[in-house]
């Protein structure tokens, strides 16, 4: 394997940091969410913010030389687009150089979901212009202030779900009808930040490297039906292509603009846009893989905008095991996943998320025995590097999604991904002690290995 893989973890600020309201942050739309019977609150989440060291400690134990953190834009501009909050900087200033100590290379997610409030609350989120421009200025401060550290950035996590009826819960959009023409712009207007910021890094600094980010659930027709194979292709079109064509070339895909013409879809664009689309570098292509799924065109009803088939026409794949969420195993879909996205646009692949949910408890006492993630995880590195020694693909590395123990995207404990266990529960927050799982030790002799040996 390449001497400068990275390997890693990756996470989000609200599924770790914990510490809501304190040291001056602002309040994001998860600070208002409520406990419900199957999820617990944001509020303290597995309190890395004051745990940093330890965790850090326990990836280095691993062998890690990578972690994705976020900054939590309201933790460091309380309001979204008033004053810096200095004690926020300085907090990353303390976890960006407890990594770099210990050998670790910093990633920085932009935004994961996680609106300031009142952008929320005043501007309908990424609805608005005023929100572009808000995060741009967020952007460019904190990469003005980490660049001299941090060589790795994301802007959005999971771009593309703005361009799927998730933008609706992720974009901070307070109000509206939730129309094709309000998501179509507000996929528009996080495109545009996205293309300013990496305008920006290319400008100012020439070591400095910003990815686009998917979230990639390769979509298999249901059956060799040419309409479910059409549908796949279409959904795939839409929903990963398109985002991935504008990071490379800086335009829209051809297909998504025939059907907005086509359908007369009225969006926020103006005509500077196009030049500052056109004006974006992408240096790497991230993306999270978790599975695959399939799509059955027979479900489609007639007109339905692309961008929403797997609302209706998702299936699971009846060749794959699942978890118990459903979530379908298929390391050969993420050999599928690197290889056509490096075959496509030759721009390096960066798998930054990768991982399987498991409900787990841990007894006190006994280690837990999570043979299921080894053989999830070590099957799908075999896939990569099938991808990278078979089919030719540059990966620039492998990061696992929340390899310490965090609540899942709906705030569940149950569902954990961790090679770490990590003791709270919804209800409780007990000690919140870490406790190294098999698999630790498994990530730990892969990993020294540079995944050699696998
Ligand atoms: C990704 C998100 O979609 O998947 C994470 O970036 C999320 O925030 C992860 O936690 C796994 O999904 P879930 O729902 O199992 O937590």
């Amino acid at each position: 394997m390449p001497k400068d893989l990275f390997w890693g973890n990756s996470v989000s600020s609200v599924q770790t940091e914990g510490a809501w309201n304190v040291d001056g942050k602002g309040l994001s739309v998860y600070d208002v969410r409520k406990a419900t019977s199957t999820s617990s609150d944001w509020h303290d989440a597995i309190d890395e913010y004051h745990r940093y060291e330890e965790d850090l400690d326990l990836m280095a134990d691993m062998h890690m030389n990578m972690y994705r953190i976020q900054i939590s834009w309201s933790r460091v501009v309380p309001d979204g687009d008033g004053e810096f909050n200095q004690e926020g900087i300085a907090y990353y200033d303390r976890v960006v150089d407890a990594m770099i100590s210990r050998g670790i290379t910093p990633m920085i997610c932009l935004y994961h979901f996680d609106m300031p409030l009142a952008l929320a609350n005043n501007e309908n989120g990424f609805m608005s212009r005023h929100t572009v421009d808000a995060f741009v200025r967020y952007a460019k401060a904190m990469i003005d202030h980490f660049g001299d550290r941090v060589k790795y950035w994301l802007t959005f996590n999971e771009h593309n779900l703005y361009f799927t009826d998730e933008a609706f819960h992720i974009a901070g959009y307070t109000s509206g009808d939730q129309s094709v023409n309000d998501l179509y712009t507000i996929f528009h207007h996080t495109m545009l930040a996205h293309a300013k910021v990496a305008a920006y890094v290319h400008q100012q600094f020439t070591d400095v490297k910003i990815g686009g980010m998917l979230a990639y659930t390769p979509i298999y027709p249901a059956t060799s039906k040419p309409n479910d194979v059409l549908a796949a292709q279409q959904y795939d079109e839409f929903v990963y292509q398109n985002l991935n064509e504008v990071y490379a070339t800086g335009h829209y895909s051809s297909e998504v603009m025939t059907y907005i013409q086509n359908h007369d879809i009225k969006f926020d664009w103006q005509v500077e846009d196009e030049s500052t689309l056109a004006a974006m570098k992408t240096d790497f292509l991230a993306f999270s893989y978790y599975r695959t799924g399939t799509i059955n065109a027979d479900k489609l009803p007639q007109n339905l905008v692309p961008n929403r088939y797997l609302n209706v026409a998702f299936e699971q794949n009846r060749f794959l095991e699942s978890n118990a969420w459903d979530w379908s195993i298929d390391p050969t879909g993420f050999r599928l996943a690197i290889t056509d996205l490096y075959n496509r646009y030759h721009i390096p692949v960066f798998p930054v998320e990768n991982g399987i949910g498991i409900d787990e408890q841990w007894d006190g006492e006994h280690e837990i025995q999570d043979d299921l993630r080894i053989q999830y995880h070590r099957d799908h590195i075999r896939a990569m590097k099938d991808a990278m020694f078979e089919d030719g693909a540059q990966v620039l590395g492998y990061l696992g999604w929340g390899l310490i123990d965090i609540p899942s995207s709906h705030g569940d404990m149950r569902k954990r991904y961790g090679a770490v266990y990590v003791n709270r529960t919804n209800i409780e927050l007990r000690d919140m002690k870490r406790v190294p799982k098999k698999s630790f030790y498994w990530f730990q002799q892969i990993l020294s290995e540079n995944g050699d040996e696998l």
